[in-house]
């Protein structure tokens, strides 16, 4: 068996001018559509047979070849004035890339960056990296700061999202960071069976919660949870993983796959379909409703997800078969019509555009270089992502000091949302590289295409950099000037991110909106790994370089007509094999602790007792209160905790002063917690008992 993926026979045969092609020549040499592609191998094969001119090149070959694409199955036969017109392109480019007419280096300078945000993600990964004192093996620090913000924790989102990059580079070649994703398994095994503040693992609550100590332990503090994207991410990123493991062909690797991941896979995956339709936290923590990016990525999850058990032969998939179409269906709820409005089914008194990065990010994260440029599925190069885009980047354009003196077609810096205050509200460095991944995504799915589509709706996008832009399917050179059009856009959006790069090639999180110097945490990972994956998709975008993988979209691109919103309760297991601890994961029972206490405004109620769950009578690991019924008439504070089955747990309120001080109860309490048996819900009734706070004058 010969390793060509496709074969390019000149004619008349001549076995020496078969032309092998190793993998997807249709993605690009140099990104361009096939007929230049091969126009550069002649160029390239008649380099070495002779010294011919180009463009007597291309009347020799017009006089003496025909050329026949001898693909997998089907045989393709070129028009020869396609091949010759695309050989004088070609000959263009080459002659041009030869007198070094490029007018940047950003090839060069996203490479050098490349290299430092790839040790900048490692730098921040426990138990080694230098940034990571302290930090468990395989636990993902958000960032080194530890004040101002305080990131020094581990965020599943963050975490998933960085390790489906590094599973990536794998698949690309770097075999030293397996190590690195084996290890992220393993904490990841642990975290899930860790009881916290949005549950525990036996309901599948605990999996909703945002962040943890880097020692793998829960975090008691006030938090915008649960955020349910986390699980669904963390799956993609395995899923990925197994399914590399399942291809190389060794055995261990296929028990990897099958003993350790899919346990660990599987909770989550239960999770999605139970919880997709209860609101939780939008992926910036603040908004509570619908988030359409926890939507999206839970159903590219469970698609997949499905596909991995049903290749790995469990037979437990049916839940998410079941529920990957009503998520479908419940996505498209989120498009206006112009843009996606990124949360819905928001808390009372939220009120935004609805036009956030969160929308970007979610093109990106569910991009399948298979699909079509499917509106469905919000697919990178659709119409809809395609105008929602455009609704974003320009919703920057006129606030941002550093973007003024921009044109229309320039690229900006961007940020969440134009009315984020956090910071003080300022471009990002992940939220930039993710319009230029975006476009770049595309990219790769119109050079496979050799075409490119414009609709009504994604017009305005394209005639913002290409103002001659019209309505309809562009081939040829329309189509080569539009794709490189929109290849000089997103390039223009990661030499603004590179502008505001300080010179050590650091990335933190946020940009400043006034004059572009670094703000709020050093050190993001995610920042950091957003510019790894920006990388690969430019190159897949404009070289041979492989893709990632597809998520086999393609069995779960189906909109039902009716929405149906359902859940299916899961069961969770911990993934021993993978490193969750054996008897962790027992019977808990939802309690819900109601306590009448009247405060004064900027005085909060905390709940501390015994065990981990209490924070272990430590005042700054207690529970904080819920104050969102209280009313003169009832001063009620309430906390929802879940509780091991069959225990019994020493407990008291604390009150925590305006100056950050606490006021203890005095009376010991003791709850004794109900076998499983009995049903899994309890309600506690108290009256505080103790000192009161005075309000500060
Ligand atoms: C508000 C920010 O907008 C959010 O993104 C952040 O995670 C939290 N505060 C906590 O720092
Ligand atoms: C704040 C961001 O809004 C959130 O998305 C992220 O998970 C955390 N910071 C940690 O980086």
């Amino acid at each position: 068996m010969d390793q060509c993926g496709v074969h390019v026979e000149l004619s008349p045969r001549d076995p020496k001018r078969t032309l092998c092609f190793p993998q997807r020549p249709f993605y690009g040499i140099g990104g361009r559509g096939l007929a230049y592609q091969l126009a550069r191998i002649l160029i390239k094969y008649k380099r070495a047979t002779s010294a011919l001119h180009p463009g007597t090149l291309a009347s020799f070959l017009a006089s003496q070849f025909s050329v026949r694409v001898l693909s997998f199955q089907k045989t393709i036969i070129m028009r020869l004035s396609t091949l010759v017109a695309a050989f004088a392109a070609a000959s263009f480019h080459e002659a041009a890339a030869r007198l070094g007419i490029r007018q940047d280096n950003l090839p060069a300078a996203i490479e050098n960056e490349n290299t430092i945000a790839l040790q900048g993600v490692l730098d921040n990964i426990g138990p080694d990296g230098s940034h990571a004192p302290g930090a468990a093996a395989g636990a993902i620090v958000a960032s080194p700061s530890t004040e101002d913000p305080d990131y020094f924790f581990t965020w599943t989102r963050d975490a998933a999202l960085t390790t489906k990059m590094l599973i990536d580079e794998l698949i690309h070649g770097n075999t030293n960071l397996r190590s690195h994703i084996q290890d992220y398994l393993r904490a990841q095994a642990i975290l899930q069976t860790v009881s916290n503040p949005s549950g525990a693992l036996s309901s599948g609550r605990g999996l909703g919660e945002p962040k943890y100590y880097l020692n793998l332990t829960r975090f008691n503090g006030p938090w915008g949870r649960p955020q349910r994207d986390g699980p669904a991410l963390r799956a993609t990123a395995l899923i990925t993983y197994a399914r590399y493991l399942l291809a190389t062909g060794q055995s261990d690797d296929a028990s990897e796959a099958k003993d350790k991941v899919w346990p660990v896979v599987q909770n989550d995956l239960n999770y999605v379909a139970q919880y997709w339709n209860s609101t939780g936290f939008d992926l910036w923590e603040e908004v509570s409703g619908s988030s359409f990016f926890a939507t999206a990525v839970q159903h590219r999850a469970l698609v997949e997800g499905s596909a991995l058990g049903k290749s790995l032969g469990v037979n437990s998939t049916a839940a998410y078969d079941s529920q990957a179409p009503n998520i479908l269906c419940f996505l498209q709820t989120f498009w206006n019509g112009q843009y996606v409005v990124a949360n819905i089914n928001t808390q009372s008194g939220f009120s935004r555009t609805g036009i956030d990065a969160n929308t970007v990010l979610t093109s990106i994260a569910t991009f399948d270089p298979e699909a079509p440029c499917s509106d469905a599925l919000f697919q990178p190069c659709s119409s809809r992502a395609l105008s929602n885009l455009k609704a974003y980047i320009d919703s920057f354009r006129t606030i941002y000091t550093i973007n003024h003196n921009t044109t229309n077609s320039s690229g900006v810096a961007t940020g969440r949302y134009a009315e984020d205050v956090y910071y003080g509200g300022n471009p990002w460095y992940l939220t930039t590289l993710a319009v230029a991944e975006q476009i770049y995504d595309a990219v790769q799915r119109w050079n496979a295409d050799s075409c490119i589509t414009i609709t009504s709706l994604d017009l305005p996008f394209w005639q913002s950099l290409s103002p001659s832009a019209v309505v309809g399917s562009h081939s040829g050179y329309v189509f080569t000037s539009l794709r490189d059009a929109a290849l000089k856009y997103a390039d223009a959006f990661v030499a603004t991110a590179l502008k505001y790069t300080p010179s050590s090639g650091a990335l933190a999180e946020q940009y400043s909106r006034e004059n572009g110097t670094a703000i709020s945490a050093r050190d993001l990972t995610w920042s950091y790994a957003s510019f790894v994956t920006m990388r690969s998709a430019r190159l897949a975008a404009t070289s041979n370089y492989e893709q990632v993988p597809s998520w086999g979209s393609s069995s779960g691109n189906t909109v039902p007509d009716v929405c149906i919103a359902s859940s299916v309760p899961g069961v969770y297991t911990p993934a021993v094999a993978a490193g969750a601890p054996p008897g962790s994961g027992g019977c808990t029972v939802l309690v819900t602790f109601n306590v009448n206490a009247t405060t004064y405004f900027g005085e909060d109620i905390y709940l501390s007792g015994s065990g981990s769950d209490l924070g272990n009578w430590n005042p700054s690991d207690a529970l904080s209160g819920s104050a969102i019924n209280y009313s003169a008439d009832r001063p009620l504070w309430s906390f929802t905790v879940e509780l091991p089955a069959n225990s019994t747990l020493g407990y008291r309120y604390l009150r925590k002063e305006s100056d950050g001080s606490y006021l203890y109860e005095t009376s010991n309490r003791t709850l004794a917690v109900a076998p499983c048996a009995s049903g899994d819900t309890a309600t506690v009734e108290d009256a505080w008992v103790g000192p009161v706070g005075v309000p500060p004058n």
